[in-house]
C-alpha cells in the first residue's frame, strides 16, 4: 500500500502505538477482510510474539474467535523451561464450538505440547442456576487458575457482527444498537468513546482484571475492525501489545 511505502512499517508501528496508547504494535502486510492468508499471518506474528514472552511457568488465558483460532494453528512446541497451561479467559459467550475459547485453549495446548483446562459455564441460565454453577469445585478450580494468568491473548470484534454471531436476544441487540456500540472484546461492547454499553454476564476475566496482567496481546485486523480496535483501546486498562494488519493500521492512523 501507498502509506506503507511512504512511511515504512516500523514508522507505522510507532505511530499506531502512540495513537492507541499501546505497549507495542506489530503490523503485518495486507487486509484480513480480503485475504484469508493475512489472518494466518496475523496468527503467525502473534504466535511468535507470545513465545518471546514465555519464561518458566505460564498461565495463558485465551478468548475465542477466528483470529485467535489462527494463532493456535501457528503455535509450535514450547521450548525447554517453558511450562504452559492454557485456560479460557471467560465462560460461555454464545460462540459456536469452532470459535469457542475452550476449543482454542485445547488446540493451543495440543500445538505446544502443553496442558489446558476447560470451563463449562452455560450462556443463558437463571440467576439461581448460575450461582450454583459457581459453587461447583471443578469450575472454581479453573476460575482460580484464570485469576492467576500472566498472559492474555484475545480478539476484538465489530460490535454488531459479534452480537449477531452470538445470537444475542433481540432486547439486548437493541441495547447494543441504541448504545451505538462499535467494538467488542471479552463480551463487553464499547461505543466510539470507549464506554461500555452492554456486557455479557459470565465468569472469568473482567475488564478490570487486565491491568496487572504482565502480557496482554490483542490480535485483530482488517479495515472493518479499525473502529472496534480504537474503541476497545480507549476502554481497556491493560497496556496492550496489538498485532494487526496494514489495512486496519492505515484506517487507525488516518483517524
Ligand atoms: C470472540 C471473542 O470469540 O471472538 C470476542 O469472544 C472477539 O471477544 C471475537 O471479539 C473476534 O472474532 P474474530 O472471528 O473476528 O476473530
Amino acid at each position: 500500500g501507498i502509506m506503507r511505502e511512504v512511511m515504512g512499517i516500523d514508522i507505522m508501528e510507532k505511530k499506531l502505538r502512540d495513537i492507541l496508547n499501546l505497549k507495542e504494535a506489530v503490523i503485518v502486510p495486507g487486509n484480513s477482510d480480503e485475504s484469508p492468508w493475512v489472518k494466518s499471518e496475523l496468527g503467525k506474528a502473534a504466535a511468535a510474539r507470545m513465545k518471546r514472552e514465555w519464561q518458566g511457568e505460564n498461565i495463558i488465558a485465551v478468548t475465542g474467535g477466528s483470529t485467535i483460532a489462527e494463532v493456535a494453528n501457528m503455535l509450535t512446541p514450547a521450548t525447554n523451561g517453558q511450562n504452559l497451561l492454557f485456560v479460557p479467559a471467560r465462560g460461555g459467550l454464545g460462540e459456536n464450538v469452532h470459535n469457542q475459547a475452550n476449543t482454542i485453549a485445547a488446540q493451543m495446548a495440543h500445538k505446544t505440547n502443553a496442558s489446558y483446562k476447560v470451563l463449562y459455564v452455560p450462556d443463558q441460565v437463571s440467576d439461581e442456576a448460575y450461582q450454583s454453577f459457581l459453587k461447583d469445585p471443578g469450575i472454581k478450580e479453573v476460575f482460580s487458575l484464570i485469576k492467576q494468568a500472566n498472559m492474555v491473548i484475545h480478539g476484538i470484534g465489530d460490535a454488531m457482527k459479534m452480537a449477531e454471531r452470538r445470537k444475542t436476544p433481540l432486547e439486548n441487540i437493541k441495547i447494543i444498537e441504541e448504545g451505538h456500540a462499535v467494538g467488542e472484546a471479552f463480551g463487553y461492547y464499547f461505543n466510539e468513546n470507549g464506554e461500555i454499553v452492554y456486557k455479557v454476564r459470565t465468569v472469568g476475566i473482567q475488564l478490570n482484571d487486565l491491568k496487572p496482567i504482565q502480557s496482554v496481546i490483542a490480535v485483530a485486523g482488517g479495515t472493518s475492525k479499525a473502529k472496534a480496535i480504537s474503541s476497545y483501546m480507549k476502554a481497556t486498562p491493560a497496556s496492550t501489545i496489538l498485532i494487526t494488519d496494514e489495512a486496519a493500521a492505515i484506517e487507525l492512523i488516518k483517524g
